[in-house]
């Protein structure tokens, strides 16, 4: 697998439209993300209808941008990677759509890409460091969805286990909400918790013994109790919480639980499994106190992606592109999006 390739990523699949040019599967000559939080922060979540209006009016631009910044054409492209699923259905087709108008009008190859296989590449992106050497194990967590995967070869995933309810991106969505934080959670949770103590509650933590699964929802239930011991009349989820509450406490007990469990289970796995190194990737492995914990708790090396491509980004869709493109992988012009597509069946 040695040939060079130079690959279009496309991603809509949920609130980010963008888009990117990637050699190699690991050099990102450009990479333009356009993101919709203004327009969702509003509502305290994605709202699926002005996230597809938006998609619809920035691809073009988005997708432009990415080729001028690049000072390439469609000539220079290999081929066009772009999100089939997992995501919101309506996003999903406005990528799909344009990539498939790009694919005839260029006569080039149309890959569809799952967008949770493309978070794990995210770490190939990191050009400097040698490539990850295989089994790995990975560890994807996102707004949508918690993984814990072993990775035996490019392209070759063994399902452990994930979330049986809340992912951990929509538990800190949720309690940021609860806690009256505002939307995106992760980051205002994170920046609250700063200021607060990890110890001041003891918030359950769902270990699922014998099994790989994660499970969230008791911690949210958890907090959402405390918020309601302590201002009853109060609209949890609704209203913010009056003064008083000490929020940031609540935050960093909160962000503590997430962080033991996420952290104890990986590394529980890699040691059982024997994995060379563990990926951990997807918006929450944004979060500070987690890549700490990593970092401190393991004992084989940890890879995280740089802050930019944790969250969604189109380089990590043309990372997978490269190896489905140099795989053989060509899809019909005729693909549906899979809004559900497990990255087990990849
Ligand atoms: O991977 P991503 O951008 O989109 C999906 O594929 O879902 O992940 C978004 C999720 C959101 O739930 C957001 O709150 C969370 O990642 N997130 C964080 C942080 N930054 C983003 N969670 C915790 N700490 C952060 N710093
Ligand atoms: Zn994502």
């Amino acid at each position: 697998m040695s040939e060079d390739t130079r690959i279009l990523g496309i991603e809509t699949s949920c609130d980010e439209t963008a888009a990117a040019v990637v050699e190699n599967g690991r050099n990102i000559v450009s990479s333009v993300v356009a993101s919709q939080i203004p327009l969702h922060a509003p509502y305290g979540g994605v709202f699926p209808e002005v996230a597809s209006r938006a998609h619809v009016e920035s691809i073009h631009g988005v997708v432009d941008q990415a080729l001028s910044e690049a000072h390439v054409g469609l000539g220079s492209i290999d081929a066009i990677a772009v999100t089939r699923g997992p995501g919101l259905a309506g996003s999903l087709v406005v990528g799909l759509n344009m990539a498939k108008g790009l694919a005839l009008g260029s006569g080039l190859p149309l890959l569809g890409i799952n967008h949770l296989e493309a978070h794990l590449y995210s770490i190939w992106l990191v050009e400097e460091e040698p490539e990850p050497e295989f089994p790995l194990l990975g560890l994807i967590v996102s707004g949508g969805h918690s993984e814990l995967l072993l990775m035996t070869d490019h392209l070759s995933y063994k399902r452990l286990g994930g979330t049986l309810d809340d992912a951990a991106g929509e538990a800190f969505d949720k309690v940021a909400r609860l806690l009256g934080l505002g939307y995106p959670g992760g980051p205002a949770i994170q920046e609250t918790a700063e200021e607060g103590r990890a110890d001041a509650h003891e918030f359950p933590r769902a270990r699922l013994e014998g099994t790989w699964d994660f499970s969230f929802s008791g911690l949210k239930t958890a907090v959402l109790r405390k918020v309601r011991e302590s201002q009853p009349d109060l609209k949890a989820g609704v209203e913010a919480p009056r003064p008083g509450l000490a929020i940031a406490d609540l935050a960093a007990s909160f962000q503590a639980a997430v962080v033991d469990v996420l952290v104890d289970k990986t590394l529980m796995a890699a040691d059982e499994f024997e994995a060379t190194e563990v990926l951990v990737s997807g918006g929450v492995s944004a979060n500070r106190a987690l890549r700490e914990a990593f970092e401190e708790r393991a004992k084989s090396p940890v890879r995280m992606p740089p802050l930019a491509l944790c969250t969604d980004n189109a380089a990590m869709i043309a990372s997978v592109g490269h190896w489905r493109y140099l795989g053989g992988q060509r899809d019909a012009l005729d693909i549906d999006a899979l809004p559900t597509w497990p990255i087990s069946e990849q």
